[in-house]
């Protein structure tokens, strides 16, 4: 399987919105400010398959020391191919390195993260302000 994956690609409300309702994620009843959100990421990396989105990940950062990865979402059809490791490989061409990357990883995919080298963050505790309903 041949799958495409880009650093700022442009994308489409219509496709967007079908990775995330189709994972559940709470940030597809905010389409203006979800859609706006991601073309404003510090990076914003894709995966196309024949043209389809089937994956996408973003990167907020101060560009020198810090990276926090908030999204990060595989189509429920084509997970566990290698296609959320090739899009965190490819925003890690632009911060490898950095002192800080971090995230929240959810439950189910703290696996994945460990598998891609990140670990549980000392003795911190995550803490938010959070409109959502998951998690
Ligand atoms: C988490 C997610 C992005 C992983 O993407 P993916 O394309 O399925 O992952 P990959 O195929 O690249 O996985 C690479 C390796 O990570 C590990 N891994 C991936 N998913 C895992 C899981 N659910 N549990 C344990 N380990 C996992 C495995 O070692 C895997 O290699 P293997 O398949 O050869 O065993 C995807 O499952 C997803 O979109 N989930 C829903 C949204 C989500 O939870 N995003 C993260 C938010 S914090």
């Amino acid at each position: 399987m041949e799958v495409e994956v880009q650093l700022g690609d442009s994308i489409e409300a219509g496709e967007v919105l079908e990775i995330y309702r189709a994972n559940d994620w709470s940030s597809a009843d905010k389409p203006d400010q979800l859609l706006a959100a991601l073309r404003s990421s510090h990076s914003l990396v894709t995966a196309r398959f024949q043209g389809r989105l089937i994956g996408i990940a973003n990167a907020i950062s101060d560009a020198h020391l810090v990276v926090c990865y908030p999204h990060m979402l595989v189509h429920p059809d084509f997970q566990r191919r290698g296609i959320g490791a090739a899009l965190m490989k490819k925003l890690q061409t632009r911060y490898h390195g950095f002192h800080q990357q971090i995230l929240l990883a959810d439950g189910d995919a703290v696996g994945f993260y460990e598998y891609l080298g990140f670990s549980r963050a000392g003795k911190t505790v995550p803490m938010w302000i959070y409109q959502g309903t998951e998690h």
